[in-house]
């Protein structure tokens, strides 16, 4: 069984995830991860992530970086979004990718073409969404929490570009699977939106 979760960034995408990967049983890859890796990557090596050449040479980054939690951060994002752009990086990070969707026993997936281009034959596809608003001010208050110093227009122009970025790449941009099931989590409390999802996926089953 293979698991699709599809979304732009703030949309919950992650915590469902989460959440749906354990209520199946499912291991679970965060292919966000993956990008800023190779985000990351390009930063330490002092390089510019819209250089292809750049962006090429870090997709060969130090698996040991999947674990840093700097890879979180709203700067590294950033970059992930613009490594994200060229084809050959996603060429890069593909097999990878369908290596993890195809093993036995099944898997989930969270990204941004994962019911589109990583997992086409997907038992269950979600694509995860709210406004723009309502994601800048999820992103506003965890960073709040954790004691940052953040302007919440600055946070909700950045999730504008970063969309902007995303939809309107050539290379796998995100848009919904024509066999996906949205679900908008704009007026929905985090839990409530983990429940509705596992329902959803109940349903297509
Ligand atoms: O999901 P997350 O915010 O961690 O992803 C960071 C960036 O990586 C996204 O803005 C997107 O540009 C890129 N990405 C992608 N394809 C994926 C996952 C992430 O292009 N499957």
């Amino acid at each position: 069984m293979i698991i699709a979760v599809d979304g732009p960034t703030a949309s919950g995408k992650g915590t469902i995830a989460k959440a749906l990967s354990a209520h199946y049983g499912l291991p679970h890859l965060d292919t966000g991860l993956l990008y800023r890796a190779v985000g990351r990557q390009v930063e330490i090596n002092g390089g510019n992530p819209d250089n292809i050449s750049d962006a090429l040479a870090a997709c060969y980054f130090d698996e040991a970086l999947l674990n840093d939690p700097i890879l979180r951060s709203e700067h590294i994002g950033g970059f992930a979004s613009r490594v994200s752009v060229h084809v050959d990086v996603r060429r890069a990070l593909d097999q990878r990718q369908r290596d993890f969707a195809h093993q036995i026993g099944g898997a989930l997936l969270d990204g941004r073409d994962i019911g589109t281009v990583i997992a086409p034959d997907a038992d269950a596809k979600l694509f995860i969404t709210a406004s723009p608003e309502t994601r800048a001010k999820r992103r506003f208050d965890e960073m709040m929490r954790h004691g940052a110093d953040v302007v919440y227009d600055d946070i909700l122009a950045d999730i504008i570009k970063r969309d902007e970025r995303d939809i309107g790449r050539a290379a796998a941009p995100l848009i919904m699977a024509d066999d996906a099931h949205l679900l908008d989590t704009s007026n929905l409390a985090i839990d409530a939106a983990v429940q509705r999802a596992i329902a959803m996926v109940d349903d297509i089953l």
